[in-house]
């Protein structure tokens, strides 16, 4: 007998289990299915985000950076470290804990929420009286039925042509994140937020880390003078960054990967090392999922195709996540999946895609909201700039980091803000008030009469703020 219910929810990464849960607050019956599995054999909800992505790669962020500042930073402090080594296994083991308590906490949440959790993989199966008839294979094997369906399959990271990953030489975003020891020469192909967070976190541990970059520009999403910073950052801490960098072959032999590659200008190079990363963008996640048997449709890239309020092109069928268009970021994903859960609920959400912040998590930090300086030129729009430097800011000295800067740009004839652009300590943090600030439509002067306590890193936005005006206090 097949199990009934209000909602079942195909995925349980950030757009699934959030969907799952809101969907549950609002009172519906709710089922959330999700196939990932750990070493242990146990299920893993929690998506790529919990499991290859976001979580466990800021661990290892957090702990290459502790190993970099007692290498290299303590020595500043006045602080001595004799005998210093690195325990590979035991920085791995953390990671890998810090997922499962993550793991645990999505089925908690389903617990207190009350909704049921299935092990296993589902696809669709057919139309029926009460809505729709999901198949699921697995631990959990089970038909269940269904008035909404919510597909948040997410992404898989995307192979070069006739290389797939084998995980040991040729690594994804999941093999870089368990490498079993630290290899002398590490290759990156793309330059992308995986490459630059992966390939710092390996540099740090000891790697020589060389990023093969096919565009000519570097970080070409965000603001110029930030990408500018950050290749020279990211330079002067020791990745080789090569722009403008066609692989043409990659060839792996027992102990070696062989990449040839043409460079900027047009010249043959060669590159030996002993492990490659690929992170050169994702696919979405539609195989196997039974779409043209219900007549589900999906774009010629394999998205499922969505209208603005992630609604499929059948009654009931929705898509959140990294699977539909837009950017594939985890916090994009949670807001549609909020607010797909409260459309079936029968409220009017809206999610405000010109606000959802970006974050790259390298050190330094970069975020951003809103236009950059190219977009606002091409649109012909009338803008001021205000930046101030971390340089200026008393707190940063006293962190002892100080590279980078806050820069805000805002309509010249209403003040309002149109982006925010950080490179510096903290970025993902200090985006927050930004994001804010847009949300609410403000000023540039909004931000530059808020108090903003002293010393910390958040009075280098008020002071960016308060230089659109050209009245920086301490610049
Ligand atoms: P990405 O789209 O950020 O970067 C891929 C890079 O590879 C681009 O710079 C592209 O020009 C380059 N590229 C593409 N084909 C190439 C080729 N054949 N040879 C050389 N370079 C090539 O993709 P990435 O880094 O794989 O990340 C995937 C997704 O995961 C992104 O959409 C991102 O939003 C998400 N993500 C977000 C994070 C965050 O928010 N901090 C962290 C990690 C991933």
């Amino acid at each position: 007998m097949a199990k009934q219910f209000d909602v079942v929810v195909i995925g349980a990464g950030p757009g699934g289990y959030i969907a799952a849960i809101r969907a549950a607050q609002l009172g519906m019956s709710v089922a959330c299915v999700d196939a990932w599995t750990n070493a242990k054999g146990k299920a893993a909800p929690g998506g790529t985000c919990t499991n290859v992505g976001c979580i466990p790669s800021k661990a290892l962020l957090q702990s290459s950076e502790h190993y970099e500042q007692a290498e290299h930073h303590f020595a500043e402090h006045g602080i001595e470290v004799k005998g210093l080594s690195l325990k590979l296994d035991t920085l791995l083991g953390r990671k890998d804990t810090v997922v499962d308590q993550n793991n645990q906490g999505i089925l908690y949440l389903f617990k207190k929420n009350k909704v049921s959790f299935f092990h296993g993989t589902a696809r669709f199966n057919a139309k029926v009286d009460a809505g729709w008839s999901v198949k699921v294979d697995g631990p959990d094997a089970e038909e269940l039925i269904a008035k909404h369906v919510v597909v948040a399959t997410g992404s898989s990271a995307r192979a070069l042509p006739d290389l797939p990953f084998d995980e040991e030489q040729i690594l994804s975003n999941d093999g870089a994140l368990r490498l079993p020891k630290v290899p002398k020469r590490l290759g990156v192909i793309g330059a992308g937020v995986v490459g630059l967070e992966l390939g710092s976190v390996w540099r740090r541990l000891g790697a020589e880390v060389t990023i093969l970059e096919g565009a000519s520009e570097f970080l070409p999403a965000a603001d110029r003078d930030v990408s500018k910073e950050a290749l020279k950052a990211f330079t002067k801490q020791g990745l080789t960054i090569q722009l403008g960098a066609k692989v043409t072959e990659v060839k792996t032999s027992a102990k070696h990967v062989k990449v040839k590659y043409t460079d900027s200008n047009n010249d043959e190079q060669k590159l030996e090392v002993d492990r490659l990363i690929v992170a050169i963008g994702r696919v979405p996640n539609t195989d196997g999922l039974g779409a043209e048997s219900i007549g589900l449709k999906l774009d010629d890239r394999g998205f499922v195709q969505v209208d603005d309020d992630c609604r499929t092109n059948l009654p009931n069928i929705w898509a959140v996540g990294d699977v539909v268009r837009g950017p594939m970021l985890a916090h994009k994903a949670e807001e549609e999946g909020v607010a797909v859960a409260e459309r079936m609920a029968g409220q009017q959400p809206h999610v405000n895609f010109d606000t959802i912040p970006w974050v790259l998590y390298t050190s330094p930090e970069i975020a951003w909201v809103g236009k950059n300086e190219q977009q606002l030129k091409k649109e012909g729009k009338d803008y001021r700039v205000g930046s101030f430097p971390f340089m200026a800011n008393g707190r940063a000295r006293a962190l002892g980091n100080t590279t980078g800067f806050v820069k805000i740009l805002a309509d010249t004839k209403t003040d309002e803000v149109l982006g925010v652009h950080i490179i510096g300590p903290t970025a993902s943090e200090l985006i927050a008030e930004a994001v804010v600030v847009m949300e609410f439509r403000g000023a540039s002067e909004d931000i530059a009469r808020i108090c903003h306590a002293h010393p910390t890193l958040s009075e280098a936005m008020k002071e960016a703020a308060l230089a659109v005006d050209k009245r920086a206090l301490n610049f």
